[in-house]
């Protein structure tokens, strides 16, 4: 499966329905960037999958229930929605992408 043309690409191996609230997946994009996706409040995210202190996985972290993803690793925290640092030893956002949902697939495409 192929771009959309409006710079949405497919994640090959993800559909929506496995995103229960709360969870988090590794997932690649077709560029070969390794994303984090997640699911908080009913909406899909998708951050890059390195955490900015030390490179370590976030989905391999905590989403809690108030949007705050844990790496846990060093247990710094951001913002799911914003990739915003909530606490340390992270000192870099997340870098963020755009998510949509078509027909169960999951696109992304990087956030602006
Ligand atoms: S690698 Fe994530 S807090 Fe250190």
């Amino acid at each position: 499966m192929s771009g959309t043309g409006d710079g949405f690409e497919p994640l090959a191996g993800l559909r929506a329905t496995e995103l229960a609230d709360g969870a988090l997946r590794q997932a690649t994009h077709p560029n070969g960037t390794t994303l984090c996706v997640g699911r908080h409040a009913g909406n899909l995210f998708a951050v890059k999958d390195h955490c900015p202190h030390a490179e370590f996985p976030l989905s391999e972290g905590t989403l809690y229930a108030n949007g705050e993803l844990e790496c846990c690793w060093h247990g710094a925290r951001f913002d799911c929605r914003t990739g915003a640092v909530l606490r340390g030893p992270a000192d870099q956002e997340l870098v963020r992408y755009d998510v949509v949902e078509r027909e169960g697939v999951v696109f992304v495409r990087r956030a602006r």
